[in-house]
């Protein structure tokens, strides 16, 4: 964007009276990685409501999975002149000429719920978890849980070459690295789906004598943890017994699961990026304040003693 057309943006702000919301002839072009989990339907209905909100106009393209496409969407953006570009980057790589070229044509970019391996000055600022302590937690809550117990855990991963997949891995084997007792013996990627993590979860419980030996069954989202509960019903197990079970996201299926006895923790991801990101994009285009690089949402561990009824009514309008 120009510092011509802030300028402009910013005059008719002023002459709205609006002291928060962005004007009204803003474009912000969405680049949504697709509707893979609960979480990400409820980040899109989310992001469309606080774009309505604040009376943002918002072209939404859905990459169904696919970083081709994302970038094919991102060009659009550009060519169309938007005034900001919001993108969950599917994977980690990739995106440097595609953030170049939107730099170039002045238009920022935010980034949501994801990160890129990319110069930092590519992009406005970051929303996202904490992503590595999400693993922390959950691997923190199953060394406490099991004590001095052996254990031995079967890991559901998000989508190869992910932030959260790389992240989430990376801080659950952080928290049980002083533990000899607690062993990752299998993992493997179900793609941040229901099916995909039922089907990886199949595979598991025959590896592993049927599930007799999996104390815990850890998985990167609430989504694929739900796959993997009935994977183990169908095995003749007790999920939430048996088998523990941890994941990240706190969708309201979880806490249903919770409810029936059949999940044991997992640590909250908000689905509400886009209202940090919106404000931070007020800020930035009404006075040139410079945003946080990283805006880090909160990680909170849930676990049956948190009223899961309570939040499973508390979450279940918004759009999961
Ligand atoms: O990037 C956030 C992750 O992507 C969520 O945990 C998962 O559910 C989603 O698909």
């Amino acid at each position: 964007m120009t510092f011509l057309r802030k300028l402009a943006l910013s005059a008719s702000v002023i002459a709205l009276g609006c002291s928060s919301a962005l004007a009204a002839d803003l474009t912000v072009g969405f680049s949504q990685i697709g509707s893979e989990s609960g979480w990400r339907a409820a980040e899109t209905s989310v992001t469309k409501l606080e774009a309505e909100k604040r009376g943002i106009e918002l072209k939404f393209a859905d990459a169904q999975q696919k970083q081709e496409n994302q970038i094919k969407a991102i060009r659009g953006f550009i060519a169309q002149g938007v005034d900001a570009i919001l993108v969950a980057p599917v994977v980690a790589t990739g995106w440097e000429d595609v953030l170049t070229e939107a730099k170039e044509a002045e238009i920022p970019v935010i980034l949501l719920d994801r990160g890129v391996d990319a110069p930092q000055d590519l992009y406005l600022t970051s929303v996202a978890s904490d992503q590595v302590k999400e693993g922390r937690v959950a691997g923190e809550w199953l060394a406490t849980t099991v004590g001095d117990k052996p254990c031995k855990v079967v890991e559901l991963q998000g989508t190869v070459g992910s932030t959260p997949a790389i992240n989430r891995k990376k801080g659950f084997e952080e928290a049980i690295a002083g533990k000899a007792n607690i062993t990752i013996a299998r993992s493997q990627t179900g793609d941040f789906t229901r099916a995909k993590g039922k089907e990886v979860m199949e595979g598991f419980l025959k590896a592993e004598n049927g599930g007799k030996d999996i104390c815990a069954m850890y998985a990167h989202n609430d989504d694929m943890a739900v796959g993997a509960i009935q994977a183990i019903k169908d095995a003749g197990l007790k999920p939430g017994t048996d088998i523990l079970v941890v994941s990240i996201d706190a969708v309201p299926d979880i806490f249903a699961a919770m409810v029936a006895g059949e999940a044991n923790a997992t640590v909250e991801l908000t689905p509400n990026m886009a209202g940090p990101a919106f404000d931070a994009l007020d800020a930035f285009l009404k006075d040139g304040k410079q945003p946080e690089k990283f805006i880090i949402t909160e990680s909170k561990l849930y676990t049956p003693a948190d009223n899961p009824q309570g939040e499973y009514d508390n979450r279940k309008g918004l759009g999961y």
